[in-house]
């Protein structure tokens, strides 16, 4: 009987879907019958953004705060795989994403069930990981892989370009001096070969061993500078998240929050990563590995 996999996301430029297509294109080669199903909210975010409209998500990301679903349904009442499209927002999972993981239905469809996370990010998505982690270990799903795209341009470069996308909804050259934003064709095509990989262990119902060899064709590049920039940026939006929602004027905060991150980001995390290659990096390889473990493993 062939294999049933169901793969759900929520995407807003269709990124996501594309990625989706190109990795599952090989399963369904191989026979399996691939049921995709792309969630959307009651009320959806409008694309592009405004600038205000942009920010103004930021705390609900980072407290997890959920939003109404548009009805959605499945096929099946089980799948032997299933794949979760995701993309961080602000450090987190997104809304939309964070939203569907805390509905009943799909909590009950993977109970018990293989899951592979793919995401889109830009470049900062380890701490949108590690809560996605624990939506998918609470749902009683067993986490079995992971692949992360991601734009592989300098930080600053993809910090504007992405901005430009959101800002005007198009995924081409800023003024035609910057790169495309976002995932690179080339990336997402080369999910194929991800496919290809999970599908023999999906055939044989053998996890073991598939997240080294995804590894090994390129799913996941940690970035050693882009870790520690994330963990210490993770803890002060957090902190900003709670201070915002608690002032009365939240707009003007988050106008606030919106000039600080420019300045934390073109300033302050130079400092950062100056501060910890003097007094860290390269003197404590333990802590550095069990960083890099907690970021990544797919067992916590
Ligand atoms: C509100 C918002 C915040 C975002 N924050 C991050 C982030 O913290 N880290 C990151 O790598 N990408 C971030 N992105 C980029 C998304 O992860 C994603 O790559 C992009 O929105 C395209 O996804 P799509 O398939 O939903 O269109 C953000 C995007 C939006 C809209």
């Amino acid at each position: 009987m062939s294999k049933k996999v169901l793969a759900i996301y929520y995407t807003q430029s269709g990124q996501l879907s594309e990625i989706i297509d190109c990795f599952t294109a090989p399963l369904i080669a191989s026979g399996a019958s691939v049921e995709k199903v792309e969630i959307n909210l009651k009320h959806n975010y409008a694309f592009p953004w405004t600038t205000d409209s942009f920010f103004s998500v930021m705390p609900d990301c980072q407290l997890d705060v959920p939003a109404e679903l548009a009805p959605f349904e499945f096929k099946e009442k089980a799948y032997d795989l299933i794949i979760l499209g995701y993309q961080a927002w602000f450090l987190s999972p997104s809304i939309p994403f964070n939203s569907f993981m805390r509905h009943a239905a799909i909590k009950a469809i993977l109970n018990n069930t293989p899951v592979i996370t793919v995401t889109g990010a830009r470049n900062m998505w380890l701490n949108a990981f590690v809560r996605v982690k624990k939506l998918i270990h609470a749902a009683g799903a067993k986490h079995v892989g992971n692949i992360a795209l991601v734009d592989t341009h300098p930080n600053p470069v993809s910090f504007v370009t992405i901005f430009h996308w959101m800002l005007h909804g198009k995924k081409d050259k800023y003024l035609n001096i910057f790169p495309p934003p976002g995932v690179s064709d080339a990336d997402i095509r080369h999910t194929s070969v991800f496919g290809e990989q999970v599908s023999s262990h999906l055939n044989s119902n053998n996890w073991v061993g598939m997240q080294e060899e995804l590894d090994n064709a390129g799913a996941v590049k940690l970035n050693y500078n882009l870790m520690i920039i994330e963990s210490v940026a993770g803890k002060i939006f957090k902190f900003w998240a709670n201070f915002i929602v608690k002032r009365k004027n939240r707009a003007a905060w988050l106008k606030v929050f919106k000039y600080y991150l420019l300045i934390a980001f073109f300033v302050g995390a130079p400092i950062v990563i100056t501060l910890d290659a003097i007094f860290f990096r390269f003197f404590t390889p333990k802590r550095i590995r069990a960083k890099k473990q907690y970021f990544l493993n797919l067992t916590n």
